[in-house]
């Protein structure tokens, strides 16, 4: 049987990384097109990073605030992953911007997931800006990453209803089982190759399609 090099992946983290658990017990299927080969955190007390290494993969503490400039901590960061023979990055709770020329330099290569159906609620608090503007619907995006913040070309969102008496933790919390759900999902979408970007478009293979109602849509 041929064997089918997998994608090397990097997660970068900042915090708890339950979407990075998400992320490393999906590609734990021998089946799954991407492997995790290294998880970093931009905040060494970020609890992802014990959680990765305690199921073996290699983990990197960068701390930003050692750095005397954004482009250098991006150096730093862009060192790590090099030496890693790293093919995609994603992004999982990584609260910090990156300079333009990292961005550029992973251009088709770099996904996030943002707790909002983008693009409506760029930026932080989504789920209050949510609650603020009334919508009935709410949800999760993946997406690659491009310098404007929030703003790249869409590969896959869930929706969760907003439910009477909500507020911004009961609908983080529903939102974040379909963060789980989708971020893989996207993930093997991107390293199986069905999913690409093509200049600011995202094309998908002819078997990529998704049922009538169902959460995930393109
Ligand atoms: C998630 O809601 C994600 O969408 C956002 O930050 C949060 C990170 O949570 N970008 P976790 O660290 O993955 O638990």
């Amino acid at each position: 049987m041929a064997v089918v090099r997998k994608t090397r992946v990097a997660i970068l983290i900042s915090g708890r990384g339950s979407n990075m658990a998400s992320l490393i017990a999906a590609a734990e299927a021998s089946d799954f097109p991407a492997e995790i080969v290294l998880v970093a955190a931009n905040r060494p007390e970020a609890p992802g990073l014990a959680f990765a290494a305690a199921r073996g993969i290699p983990t990197r503490a960068l701390d930003h605030k050692a750095y005397p400039s954004r482009e250098a901590f991006d150096g730093a960061l862009q060192a790590e992953l090099a030496a890693a023979g790293i093919d995609l990055v994603c992004l999982a709770g990584f609260m910090r911007i990156f300079s333009a020329g990292f961005v550029e330099a992973w251009a088709g290569r770099m996904i996030n997931i943002h707790p909002s159906l983008l693009p409506l609620f760029k930026g932080t608090h989504t789920h209050e800006q949510a609650l603020a503007a009334g919508v009935r619907l709410h949800g999760c995006t993946v997406h690659y990453v491009v310098p404007e913040l929030d703003a790249g070309p869409i590969i896959a969102q869930a929706a969760v209803p907003v439910r009477p008496g909500d507020d911004a933790d009961t609908l983080a919390a529903r939102i974040l089982v379909q963060e789980h759900r989708l971020y893989p999902q996207a993930l093997a979408l991107v390293a199986g190759g069905q999913v690409r970007l093509e200049g600011e478009r995202v094309v998908f293979s002819d078997d990529v399609v998704p049922a009538d109602g169902a959460l995930l849509s393109l």
